[in-house]
Formats: C-alpha cells, sequence, structure tokens
C-alpha cells in the first residue's frame, strides 16, 4: 500500500487534516447543502489521489468537476489559502485530466455498446449471469421500460434470455438491428422461455421501442465516439507517459435521465466485470483507482431499482477487496436508498438543514460514532461553506472539525461549447476508430455514413473545431415523411436481392441497416414552353426539381430506383420524381438530427438557378434544402460471405442508385 496520507485541509487551530488511502478504499460519502462545498470537497480529494499515481473516473452531472483541467495559475491566491505551490506543480505534471462526452464529439466523444458481451468471457457462471440480466435491466430501463412493473420485467427476462443465447453461441451483435432481427425470428429454445412471459402485444411493445434506439439522436449514444473500456477510462492502454489519467464523464451532452442511467450502469458494469477479471496480486494491497460520483441521489433511489442502482450497490460491496476506492456526493441524504451506503465508513459532512436528511445521517452517525450523535448533529445545521465534519471511526476515534482546503486547480463550470478547446488534438487522434472503408459505394453519401462505426469523414464532419456555418442556423429545412421502419426492410429489400429464378430463395441476406438522411436540392420554378409544336403560343407550367446537393444531378424516380442524371432528354414537366409520392415537412433546421456539417458546403442558391437555366427555359422562384430518410443496408452474401451496401429511401422504400 502507498504510504501517501491525503492532504485534506486544515482544523480550526490551523493544523492541517490527512486522511489515509486505507480509510479511501473503504469509501467516503460527502453530505451537504447545494452550495455547503461538497463538490469542493471530492476535488481535493481527487487531486490528492491522482497525486498519488492512482487513476480516477469520475462522473459529473453538472459542468464543475471538468474544470480539473485547469491547474490554478495563481501563485499568490495560493498561497493565500494555505497550499504549496509545489502541490499544483505536481498535479500539473504527473495529471493527465481527459473529459468524455457521451454520444457526443464535443470532447472525447464516448460510446457504448450494451451487446458486447467480449467481457464477459472470462467470467464465472455466476457472474455472467448476472452480467446479462444486469445488462438486459439496463437496456430495458434505457429504451423506457420501468423495469420494476411486471411489463418492465417480462422484457427484462426476454432480453437476459436473448443475450445469454448470444453469448453461448459466441453471436456477437453489434447493433440494436441485430437484436431486433433475432427477436422477429427467435429461435425455438429461446422462444420456449419466453412465450409464458412475453404476449404477441408486448413482444411488439419491445420491438417498437428498439427500433426507437436505432434512430436518430438516440442511436449515438451506441455509435458517435470511441467504445468505452476500464482500460481507457484509467489511461491502461497508453505508452510512453507516466502521467496519471483523470476520466471526467461529462453527463451533460445525454439529453435524458434513462440515457444518463444506462451510462452509469454500464460503466459501472464495465468496472466491475473488469474488476474481476483484475483483482489484485497476491499481497498487493491498496488502491487501483478511485470512482467519483457527484450528486448520486437520481441513480441510487430509496425504493425504485433502476439498474445503475444494483450495478452501484454491487460495486460498493465488492470495490474494497478489489481496490477500489468509491467517492459519492448528494445534497440529498434523505433521497438516496440509505442501506446502499452501509459499506460506506467515512463521512464527510457539511452544512445541512431539513430534518429529513438530518435524521437520514442520525441513523448512521448512531452506528460509528453512538456517543457523540447529539453533539454531532447540533454542529451540522451551523456549518459554512467549505466546513466539514469527518467522521472515519478506522482512522480517528473523534469526529474532526475542519475547513477543506482550497483546490490547486480551478473551480468553475465548464459549458459544452468550452468541450472542444480543452481536447488536444493527440488525445482526438488516439480515441479516434480507425475507419473501415466500405468495399462498394453506391453513393458518394455512403462515405458520410457509419455502418456501426463512424468513418473518418463523419468524425470529420463531427469535429466540434470545425465551428458549423452561421447562415445554417435556424434556416428551415424540407424532411421527407417516411414510414419505413427498421423491421420492414427485409420485405421491402427483397426485389434488389437476386435470388433464384421463382424469387424465393434469395443468395444475400441484410445484416445491418442504418438510419440517414440524403441532402438534396428542392427548386420550385416556371417553365415556359409552346403550348403545342405548332402554336406560336407560350404556356408557363409550374413544377418542382430535385437535384443531389452534392453533385447537381436532376432526380427521376424509374422502375423501383431513385436515379440521378446530369442530362436528360425529357422535358423537366415530365420528369417522374417525388411529386404526388413523398409529403414533404417543413422543420427547423436545429430540430431535426442531422448533423448539417457533413453538408460541407452551403447550398449555393445562385449557382443552383444558373445550372437549372441553363439546361432548361425555366425561372427558378424558391429553392430548399430536402433531406431524404434513407437506409444504409449491409448486405452479405450467404454463401461466399461477400458484403456490399444498399440504399434504400425511407419513404418508398425503394433504391437509391447511381445509374
Ligand atoms: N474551502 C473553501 N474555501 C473557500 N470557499 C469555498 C471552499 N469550499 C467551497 N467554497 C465555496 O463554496 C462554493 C460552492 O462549493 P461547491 O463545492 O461547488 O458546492 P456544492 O457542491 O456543495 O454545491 C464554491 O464555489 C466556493 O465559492
Ligand atoms: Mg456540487
Amino acid at each position: 500500500m502507498k504510504n501517501n496520507k491525503l492532504f485534506l485541509g486544515f482544523r480550526e487551530e490551523g493544523e492541517t487534516v490527512t486522511l489515509s488511502m486505507e480509510s479511501l478504499q473503504k469509501h467516503i460519502a460527502c453530505f451537504g447543502a447545494s452550495g455547503s462545498g461538497k463538490t469542493v470537497a471530492c476535488k481535493v480529494i481527487v487531486e490528492e489521489v491522482a497525486r498519488a499515481g492512482i487513476p480516477v473516473i469520475a462522473f459529473d452531472p453538472q459542468g464543475d468537476i471538468a474544470s480539473l483541467i485547469h491547474p490554478e495559475p495563481d501563485d499568490q491566491l495560493l498561497e493565500g489559502k494555505g497550499i504549496p505551490a509545489g502541490i499544483r506543480d505536481s498535479f500539473a505534471q504527473s495529471v493527465e485530466v481527459v473529459i468524455w462526452t457521451p454520444g457526443s464529439s464535443k470532447g472525447l466523444p464516448l460510446s457504448i455498446n450494451p451487446l458486447r458481451f467480449e467481457d464477459a468471457s472470462g467470467l464465472s457462471v455466476e457472474d455472467s449471469l448476472r452480467f446479462f440480466s444486469a445488462t438486459a435491466r439496463n437496456v430495458a430501463g434505457l429504451i423506457g421500460y420501468d423495469t420494476d412493473n411486471d411489463e418492465g420485467k417480462a422484457a427484462e427476462s426476454a432480453l437476459t434470455a436473448v443475450f445469454e443465447y448470444c453469448a453461448a453461441r459466441h453471436i456477437r451483435m453489434s447493433s440494436f438491428m441485430e437484436l431486433i432481427d433475432l427477436l422477429t425470428d427467435l429461435p425455438e429454445s429461446i422462444n420456449n422461455i419466453i412465450r409464458p412471459v412475453m404476449s404477441a402485444r408486448l413482444m411488439e411493445d419491445l420491438l417498437r421501442k428498439l427500433r426507437l434506439m436505432t434512430m436518430g439522436s438516440r442511436k449515438l449514444i451506441f455509435e458517435t465516439g470511441y467504445p468505452a473500456s476500464v482500460e481507457a477510462l484509467l489511461g491502461l492502454d497508453r505508452t510512453g507517459t507516466s502521467k496519471t489519467r483523470v476520466s471526467v464523464i461529462y453527463l451533460n451532452t445525454l439529453g435524458s435521465q434513462e440515457e444518463k442511467e444506462f451510462f452509469m450502469a454500464s460503466i459501472t458494469q464495465m468496472l466491475y466485470n473488469w474488476l474481476l477479471n483484475n483483482p489484485l496480486k497476491k499481497g498487493q494491497d491498496g488502491l487501483q483507482a478511485l470512482l467519483y460520483i457527484d450528486e448520486i441521489a437520481p441513480y441510487l433511489p430509496p425504493v425504485k431499482m433502476p439498474a445503475c442502482k444494483e450495478s452501484l450497490m454491487l460495486l460498493f460491496k465488492q470495490a474494497r477487496k478489489y481496490g477500489l476506492g468509491c467517492l459519492i456526493a448528494t445534497q440529498n441524504p434523505g433521497d438516496i436508498d440509505y442501506k446502499s451506503i452501509a459499506q460506506i465508513s467515512t463521512y464527510c459532512i457539511g452544512n445541512l438543514k431539513t430534518n429529513q436528511d438530518l435524521s437520514k445521517i442520525e441513523t448512521r452517525l448512531e452506528a460509528m460514532a453512538p456517543l457523540r450523535v447529539k453533539e454531532i448533529l447540533s454542529q451540522i445545521p451551523a456549518l459554512t461553506k467549505g466546513n466539514f465534519v469527518l467522521l472515519s471511526p478506522d482512522e480517528f476515534s473523534n469526529e474532526i472539525k475542519f475547513r477543506i482546503r482550497w483546490l490547486v486547480t480551478r473551480h468553475d463550470v465548464i459549458s459544452e461549447d468550452q468541450l472542444s478547446e480543452l481536447t488536444p488534438e493527440e488525445l482526438r487522434n488516439k480515441y479516434k476508430l480507425t475507419p473501415k472503408k466500405p468495399e462498394i459505394q453506391t453513393r458518394e453519401s455512403f462515405s458520410d455514413n457509419s455502418f456501426g462505426q463512424p468513418f473518418e469523414s463523419e468524425m470529420a464532419a463531427a469535429d466540434p473545431t470545425k465551428k458549423p456555418t452561421p447562415e445554417y442556423d435556424n434556416e428551415t429545412v424540407l424532411v421527407a415523411d417516411h414510414a419505413l421502419f427498421e423491421a420492414d426492410l427485409y420485405k421491402k429489400i427483397r426485389p434488389y436481392l437476386p435470388g433464384n429464378f421463382f424469387g424465393l430463395i434469395k443468395y444475400e441476406k441484410l445484416m445491418s441497416a442504418t438510419f440517414d438522411y440524403l441532402p438534396l436540392i428542392r427548386a420550385d420554378m416556371i417553365y415556359t414552353r409552346r403550348k403545342s409544336w405548332f402554336s406560336k403560343q407560350m404556356e408557363e407550367l409550374p413544377l418542382t426539381l430535385y437535384l443531389d446537393y452534392r453533385s447537381m444531378e436532376i432526380v427521376t424516380i424509374s422502375k423501383r430506383s431513385i436515379r440521378f442524371k446530369a442530362m436528360t432528354k425529357i422535358e423537366p414537366h415530365k420528369i417522374e420524381d417525388f411529386d404526388n409520392k413523398v409529403h414533404f415537412i417543413e422543420e427547423k433546421r436545429d430540430k431535426t438530427d442531422y448533423d448539417f456539417r457533413k453538408l460541407g458546403r452551403k447550398l449555393d442558391k445562385e449557382e443552383v438557378k444558373t445550372l437549372l437555366s441553363r439546361k432548361y427555359n425555366v425561372s427558378v422562384s424558391n429553392i430548399q434544402l430536402v433531406l431524404l430518410p434513407v437506409w444504409n443496408c449491409q448486405l452479405a452474401h450467404r454463401k461466399s460471405g461477400t458484403q456490399r451496401k444498399l440504399q434504400l429511401d425511407a419513404c418508398l422504400g425503394f433504391c437509391v442508385s447511381k445509374q
């Protein structure tokens, strides 16, 4: 065990207060009303632990932990607070703070694929069963089930059965699409397990909920960024640097509480599995890492059992024997499941006023310092900012009243917009996925799309250092109303697959599909033509044409295909396209889930006008950007395994092809 003492602050008399690493290994909780100084206190502990060479994973729900990345530049300020500048220097020199952003490229993008079961391969039967049911509960919670009621439990058991089936047969699932596929066509052995608990209606509902995960912004948390791994979070995947990593997981980039819970549960489960696979070596004791969760209340509710609560409780219980210290903070000790934190042996209590909170603490105090309960309780409501009562019976026989030291890093809120500057290019490069190029590209836009993993152009498009073009803001876009869902793709795609003479057997199968938009340009115009071949009389026909956004080729539809043509002999009013077939809805750009930076360049309306009026005798009145929803399908030949891609529009179910 490293003999480091953590320098926490000063007693009233000025004496320094330190805490041993052993105490940390038995977990610390920090309580106090909002503004009492909890986050500062916890960040002091993080600074000290990281300075001692122990990596930290910190969940940041409010954006004020990320500022650990800025060492305090003001020596005088530190001196005034009684902190030697050397502490700051040792932090700055030996610690690397990394800010991960789930489902977003603002910081270092971090993604989670809950269907990756590689982690489970080394686990005992019991641990892997627990892992599958926890993953099932986590996925069920994410897609909107209340896992405490019957429907949620049924969905959870169905998913558990499928996950166990896949793991036993080494079936790798890389997307929700594949899970949907499996659930739609269940093998008999799982069907027998699921049928008694799932009605057809419940199964339909489960499939519908899963389908929503494959669309729009929700799928970003599975697809945007580096797949989370404990090695990366703890910085064990590096070479050539001895810096200790502090990984801050910035939760504000996630839109909903379900997503935050999902992330928390996934990472705690991952961490637990990692600990099982990396126990302390014989004779080794001490801390391998610290997990810090600020404002933990929503993740540890008193009655409900979200997946993250289950995983957190397991972690609190088991972590110390694996050398993982847990540090949690909450302003509402009354709003957390108190039993679940019975494992915690050190408490740092700041100002608390409500009776509900005080009575919760009282039960814990009775166990820890039975003779001092009244005395301590009387002090708590009078504590001012930064002042705490420290209780750690294993280390100190009495409680200690102290003032937390000030930080050697800044304490402010880092907004999402500031994150891009705080992520060095070399880190971005390191955690950029090596993209796999598709073998066949049917259309240019294909290279923008990910099949499981983002391609280079997508990463570049999502690069926050490339600011979006300001002209795009608040403008509207036409989005085609679409009705083709992933589950229907199997049917819709069949006509495009090679097969035997009767078309009953298809030689290719659909492996996966990702949803995206194809950018097009819509131009409204008046076409002036002679009324008839012999007549001199002219007539004006209003019409609409669509062009490919990049090549500006004209869209035509024929034989169930959407084609693009630079030249066509057909008169413009006779061109078959989306008219009367597809309904377009006008939307504010920021309401769509399309990343407009992918367009590359801005829509040049003049250029479109010139191009069209050169082709036809038209005068263009209106030009608008259109998003055509499409499915990018990955196909594989059943025998040879050769893969190819096919793009289907999500409105008509027609194939999008260059020729
Ligand atoms: N040791 C300290 N010395 C001076 N001011 C402090 C100290 N600890 C906290 N504060 C003040 O209290 C404010 C709130 O602290 P913070 O830790 O963010 O509160 P909480 O997390 O409990 O809501 C800080 O911004 C700071 O101004
Ligand atoms: Mg706080």
